[in-house]
């Protein structure tokens, strides 16, 4: 790092990086700039001009994300005058579509009242799936933004959810391009882009199809980072559900060795949807349709909680000692009657390292066979 080269931020001399933005300088030095379109990890897009800052010499408010540090800058990240550049920025995307968590008309005093009854699900019926979590919804709180007199955009697009994974409601999307930076740069799954001009405009996968009929490989990537209620998970839509009422768990996935992070967000003890953690190897919140999506066999009423013996050609349950038994049994009459190379053990991937080196074990030091191998399905 060369000492030499520092900005002025908030009237502190603060050391830059080359290729270090201000918001990255900001972050790194514990100063809060809201940003709203920004995706760590992406290259900046400066769609949402949330992040506006005040630079001396410089006639308009520049994007603290799109803007490098340079030596000697001077920078100021709060003021009268970004606020209200921040709020007007806010309203204009709070009418750009139906963002209808009643932010829209409420006299400021009522800001509390609002968000219990909001929460008490008084409201709940047409309530955006985001409530609660939603980050526009949050940055209009804070810098009390309200569209009065602005009349709402309505949009041509209707709610796409033919595929089982994602509903896209592009009345809620703010085109921040949050989900097409995910895509094509976290993923590069490259399956979406930007369609379309002026009010027309819309996030679309190749040729405007569905989801479904295009390269998306549904891992989600592009709904976790999407900050309003547009892309949400298919399970997770039309429930009335709001998102802050669920029960955050942080574990390892299951499906396979890789070992990312999640949390499964949990209501009614049910789990109603999974998302990456975002601070964390190996994943760094992304994950795959598996990962994101395939968690419904928790609570399927077919899955398999005892262990089952055949019985003729019909499965009886049995308890896990008579199981036991009867594997050991059967095991130990076979390695008599042929040997032990008449056996052979598959394992799991979606089985821990540690349960797998425990079966390896079991497989050459009891059973005496090198015939161990495991199969993905399982
Ligand atoms: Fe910088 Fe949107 S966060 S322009």
């Amino acid at each position: 790092m060369d000492a030499n080269q520092f900005i002025v931020m908030n009237g502190k001399e603060l050391v830059f990086e080359p290729g270090e933005t201000i918001l990255d300088v900001a972050r790194r030095n514990g100063i809060d700039i809201p940003t709203l379109c920004y995706l760590k990890g992406a290259s900046p897009t400066g769609a949402c001009r949330i992040c506006l800052v005040e630079v001396e010499g410089a006639r308009n408010l520049v994007a603290s994300c799109a803007t490098p540090a340079a030596a000697n800058m001077v920078v100021r990240t709060e003021s009268p005058r970004i606020r209200e550049a921040r709020r007007l920025n806010l309203e204009l995307l709070l009418a750009s579509g139906r963002h209808n968590c009643l932010v829209q008309e409420m006299d400021l005093e009522s800001w509390a009242d609002f968000q219990l009854k909001a929460m008490k699900g008084q409201d709940g019926g047409e309530l955006c799936p985001a409530y609660g979590e939603c980050r526009l919804q949050e940055l209009a709180v804070k810098y009390q933004a309200r569209p009065k007199g602005l009349p709402p955009t309505d949009t041509v697009y209707p709610v796409e959810d033919v595929n089982p994974f994602i509903v896209r409601d592009f009345s809620r999307c703010i085109l921040c391009g949050r989900c097409v930076q995910a895509c094509n740069e976290i993923q590069v799954n490259n399956a979406i882009s930007y369609g379309y001009r002026g009010a027309q405009s819309k996030i679309v996968a190749k040729g405007d199809l569905p989801l479904v009929n295009s390269d998306c490989v549904f891992c989600g990537e592009c709904v976790q980072a999407c900050p309003v209620g547009a892309l949400v998970p298919k399970a997770d839509y039309g429930t009335g559900r709001l998102p802050l009422e669920a029960r955050k768990v942080r574990t390892t996935c299951p499906y396979c060795g890789v070992g990312c992070q999640i949390r499964l967000h949990v209501d009614d003890g049910k789990i109603v949807r999974v998302t990456g953690v975002q601070e964390v190897g190996p994943n760094y919140g992304s994950l795959c349709v598996k990962g994101r999506f395939g968690h419904d066999f928790v609570n399927h009423p077919d899955r398999l909680k005892k262990p089952l013996i055949k019985d003729g050609d019909r499965f009886r349950e049995a308890t896990w000692d008579e199981a036991l038994d009867l594997v050991a049994r059967r095991l130990g009459e076979i390695k008599e009657q042929a040997g032990p190379d008449a056996l052979g053990l598959f394992t799991s991937a979606r089985i821990t390292n540690e349960e797998n080196y425990l079966a390896q074990k079991f497989a050459r030091a009891v059973l005496g066979t090198n015939n161990v191998d495991h199969c993905a399905r399982l």
